[in-house]
């Protein structure tokens, strides 16, 4: 993976508070230290860090994130969300949309291609995430899973040069478990064959860490990596970042 820009995007979830932001020093002092090489991080905090976060990376390759908003873009009465415009205002320039926490809790493929067109419309650039389900994969059903999720999820979506693709099987979400590589290869490929145009870049999720990288690293139709649990630990973050760019 050496010879293409790889984005390594962390996903807190909900984790982390003012004084967590602290530990990314090493992380910020890394990114420094390594600025030649050809990779790309971004951090996907809790809202409530967007801003105090943008302010500590001013100076820093590193860019930051958001996880969810509202599919309006207009202010309105729904308690307790946020919509794209609000987010890129703190300082998010990408945002995850899809996510198989916030499909569960509702967001079905429509209202997910109502929040990417949002997202765009403010600017942002959107990880999209998509991925299927073990009682899907163990049906052979992961093609139709994800053609579906990507013909709604991206109807009337025309400039995919602002997406970026997070393939994640959510079984193996936070189970520690990896795709066998044979498996990975093939359903990215599937996933760039549904673009006629040019393929968004396509990104790899579910339980990455420093002892399974190596595994999944030199797949070079991989272009980065989306992490959850161990991008909240910024040794086991940097690890993960070392082993696949050197
Ligand atoms: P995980 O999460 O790395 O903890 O499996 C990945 C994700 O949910 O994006």
């Amino acid at each position: 993976m050496t010879n293409k820009y790889v984005y390594f995007i962390a996903n807190w979830k909900m984790f982390g508070d003012l004084k967590t932001l602290n530990s990314l020093d090493k992380v910020i002092k890394f990114s420094k230290d390594n600025k030649k090489k050809k990779f790309k991080i971004i951090y996907c905090p809790p809202s409530t860090l967007i801003r105090p976060l943008s302010k500590r990376l001013k100076k820093t390759k590193i860019e930051v994130g958001a996880q969810n908003c509202h599919e309006s873009d207009k202010f309105g009465p729904f308690t307790g969300q946020i919509n794209s415009q609000m987010l890129k205002n703190v300082g998010a320039k990408y945002i995850i949309l899809g996510h198989s926490e916030n499909r569960l809790k509702g967001d079905d493929n429509k209202k997910i291609n109502l929040k990417i067109k949002s997202a765009l419309k403010a600017g942002l650039k959107v990880i999209f995430c998509i991925g299927e389900t073990l009682r899907e994969k163990r049906n052979k059903k992961t093609k139709q899973i994800l053609s579906k999720q990507i013909q709604v999820g991206l109807k009337s979506v025309n400039n995919n040069s602002k997406i970026i693709i997070a393939y994640e099987p959510i079984w193996s979400i936070g189970s520690g478990i990896i795709p066998k590589p044979n498996d990975l290869i093939k359903s990215i490929s599937f996933i760039k064959s549904k673009f006629v145009k040019k393929s968004p870049k396509i990104l790899y999720g579910g339980s990455v860490n420093p002892n399974n990288i190596d595994q999944i690293k030199n797949i070079n139709t991989i272009d980065g990596f989306l992490i959850g649990g161990a991008s909240q630990d910024p040794k086991k973050f940097i690890d993960i970042i070392k082993k696949t760019i050197n």
